[in-house]
């Protein structure tokens, strides 16, 4: 691993979260993978070679109790979830170079091999430990096959993880009020050995790590709480027959969250077996020919951060492998301001989506481009009619398709004529802007890099009219050249997010090239000749989104009035009506609202308050005054990146002394995850909010 920019020599590898094989794949799990996809696909543009691995996760209790519901077994469960998954991903130009599963032999091979090495390293203690057990079936109760109270948080949580609160990794024995999800009975806990991996032990190596990777700040900052109030071992194995069996011992197979990561590690394998070592080499990338390894790149999900900057890296160095370089936790997906529920049908199912006839690309740009990297985002029809309309149709279709219109009419495709220097600068430019944005892992930047160029690109033809020179003329033929190298770019900027449209713009430009390998220098290819273009997008109408509205409701309707139609719950980050605080009903009163005097501010500088564990010292510049303010911020954003920030002001909250450091007002902020309230617009600091 590096922290060299990009391009570097050794070679980088991306990868997503394994799916468990337990059920169809929707719009939340495409968050994560067409992400890690654009960000594969871009740093490929940058010149760095690349793979892009994953597999499905077949083990642990998510695909046990499945099973179980269907009194199949785990295998039979979990294999056409596998093959079924092996053909959506490419239906949504998720290209990756290998895709394996994790109870494949090259997995099981690895996994043992990771353990013996962690053996080796001594690393492995055994301990008698309580866990949980159903007395009525006589057998031991792991992870999802019991459900409790989270000791940490006090919500509702599932055996290994308090999924409905902290978002914590719970260990065997630690869920309070324990009640069996096989008979509904309370839980007993009993004595049974287990195998612990001392990751205790390697605190102070993943402080440091933590103050190394790059990518969300989400990833850095919870782990770092979870160090600071120290960090338990983790147990490693699970009473269950359904997993990779211990080295050596016969009733115990490694707890799935084991041998998931270590896919990562045997789909490069699997993939260097397939291309030669010389043209990619999975050994140099995870440093086990002796050297530093390459750049790993994990995308997540905010709900398995601690599973990647905790528990994984803490394997890969206790190994001898290399640490990640990044670690992009993306934030959840919500459907119409909910939260997303398979069990209640509110999800946009993958082959739901296809089925509508709508084009991949087109959900590839929303769910990339919607919103930050970390931030929930919201999908609704509406909205994704306005980006589609908006973005993809007016800016980019549109200019496309006029530019190239105009030329094959006038010039027969590309006319001879030179790049003005204007545009060949604009093109720069965007490059650069999209360079940038990959460096940081902003996918969301990159595709607004090629989405401004194509505005420009609109302003451009508009300003020179060339419908008003004369046709075939040098002066014509400037202007349209000009333009049809800007779409060249545009495509190639594209191509991450949008890569089959990407691909049809410059099989329509007459370019003999692949866009998908073109690097950014490519941007000046030069067009060829072509006929009269197709349209790029097609416009959503309004009474389309108000048939699909209707038929999201009614479905959600459905599953919620059928109580069969309920199936398990396992890839869930509800946040439902019951979830939220209730409303207030006390009303106040007009002048009581007027009476809160809240501004817009600007951060002006951010540090940690001494002996605090949460709270950050602010200074933020609210138009009138600059004051000092102690916010709870800390572990929730990077304290560095908070400077330079529009936020929103409480100014006439009473003042308060937090650690002996004075706070004078209150920085408004959503939820948990303390989402800061910031203006959408050019809102001055001192600009008053009504
Ligand atoms: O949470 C999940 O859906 C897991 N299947 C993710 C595993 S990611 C990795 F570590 F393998
Ligand atoms: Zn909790």
């Amino acid at each position: 691993m590096s922290h060299e920019e990009f391009p570097t020599d050794r070679p980088a590898v991306v990868t997503c979260g394994l799916p468990y094989a337990n059920g169809d794949l929707h719009i939340g799990h495409l968050r994560g993978y067409t992400a890690a996809d654009a960000v594969n696909r871009s740093l490929k543009k940058l010149g760095q070679q690349s793979a892009y691995v994953c597999g499905s996760d077949m083990h642990g209790t998510p695909i046990a109790v499945g099973a179980a519901q269907r009194g199949i077994s785990p295998e039979e469960f979990a294999m056409p979830f596998h093959e079924k998954y092996e053909e959506t991903f490419p239906e949504f130009n998720v290209e990756f170079d290998n895709y394996g599963r994790t109870n494949d032999a090259t997995n099981t091979e690895i996994t043992r091999e990771f353990v013996e090495k962690l053996e080796d390293a001594g690393y492995v203690y055994e301990d008698e430990i309580l866990v949980a057990w159903d007395p009525e079936e006589g057998q031991p109760l792991p992870d999802r096959y019991v459900e409790g109270t989270c000791p940490y948080c006090g919500e509702q949580a599932r055996g290994d993880e308090c999924d409905e609160g902290c978002g914590r990794h719970l260990e065997p024995g630690e869920i309070e009020d324990p009640v069996s999800t096989l008979t509904g009975n309370p839980a007993e806990y009993r004595e049974r050995e287990h195998k612990y991996f001392a990751v205790s032990e390697l605190a102070d190596y993943l402080s440091e790590f933590l103050d190394r990777v790059e990518g969300t700040s989400n990833a850095r900052n919870q782990p770092r709480e979870w160090i600071e109030e120290g960090l338990q071992d983790w147990c490693i194995t699970r009473d269950m027959d359904w997993g990779i069996d211990y080295p050596g011992e016969e009733e115990l197979v490694l707890y799935v969250w084991v041998d998931a990561p270590i896919e990562y590690v045997s789909s490069t394998k699997q993939y260097s077996e397939r291309v030669g070592a010389d043209e990619y080499d999975w050994e140099a990338v995870w440093g086990r020919d002796g050297g530093d390894g390459g750049e790993i790149v994990h995308v997540i999900g905010r709900d398995i951060i601690q599973h990647h900057t905790i528990f994984w890296p803490a394997m890969l160095h206790a190994t001898g492998h290399a640490e990640p370089r990044a670690v992009c936790a993306t934030g959840f997906v919500t459907i119409d301001g909910k939260g997303l529920s398979t069990s209640r049908n509110r999800a946009i199912w993958a082959e739901e989506y296809l089925d509508e006839g709508f084009h991949p690309d087109l959900l590839r740009y929303y769910l990339t481009t919607m919103g930050g990297f970390q931030q929930d985002l919201d999908f609704t029809w509406e909205r994704f009619q306005e980006r589609v309309n908006g973005e993809l149709v007016g800016t980019v279709g549109n200019f496309v398709y006029r530019s190239m219109l105009f030329a094959a009419r006038n010039f027969d495709g590309t006319p001879d004529a030179e790049v003005s220097d204007e545009v060949r600068e604009r093109i720069d430019d965007a490059v650069e802007q999209f360079e940038r944005a990959v460096t940081e892992y902003d996918v969301r930047n990159a595709g607004d890099a090629a989405v401004e160029l194509a505005q420009f690109g609109n302003e451009y033809i508009q300003q020179h009219e060339p419908w008003q020179l004369e046709d075939g003329s040098a002066e014509q033929a400037a202007v349209i050249r000009d333009c049809l190298q800007v779409a060249t770019a545009v495509a190639v900027l594209l191509e991450p997010i949008c890569p089959e449209k990407a691909e049809t713009v410059w099989a329509q430009l007459g370019i003999d090239a692949d866009v998908h390998a073109a690097e950014t220098e490519a941007v000046h290819t030069e067009p060829g000749a072509f006929d009269e273009p197709d349209e790029l997008f097609e416009k959503i109408e309004d009474d389309r989104v108000d048939e699909l509205d209707a038929a999201l409701e009614e479905k959600i309707a459905e599953a919620t009035t059928d109580d069969d139609e309920t199936d398990d719950e396992t890839e869930d980050t509800d946040m439902d009506e019951s979830d939220l605080e209730p409303l207030i009903d006390e009303r106040i009163d007009f002048d009581t609202f007027e009476s809160l005097d809240i501004r817009v501010g600007r951060i002006e500088s951010a540090e940690g308050v001494e002996g605090a564990d949460k709270l950050v010292r602010l200074e933020v510049d609210i138009g009138v005054e600059t004051r000092q303010i102690v916010a709870g911020l800390k572990q929730l954003h990077d304290v560095d990146d908070l400077v330079g920030e529009k936020v929103i002001v409480l100014a006439n909250l009473e003042k308060a002394e937090l650690f002996g450091v004075e706070s004078n007002g209150m920085v408004l902020a959503a939820g948990d995850q303390a989402d800061l309230l910031t203006t959408k617009e050019g809102a001055e600091p001192g600009t008053k909010v009504l």
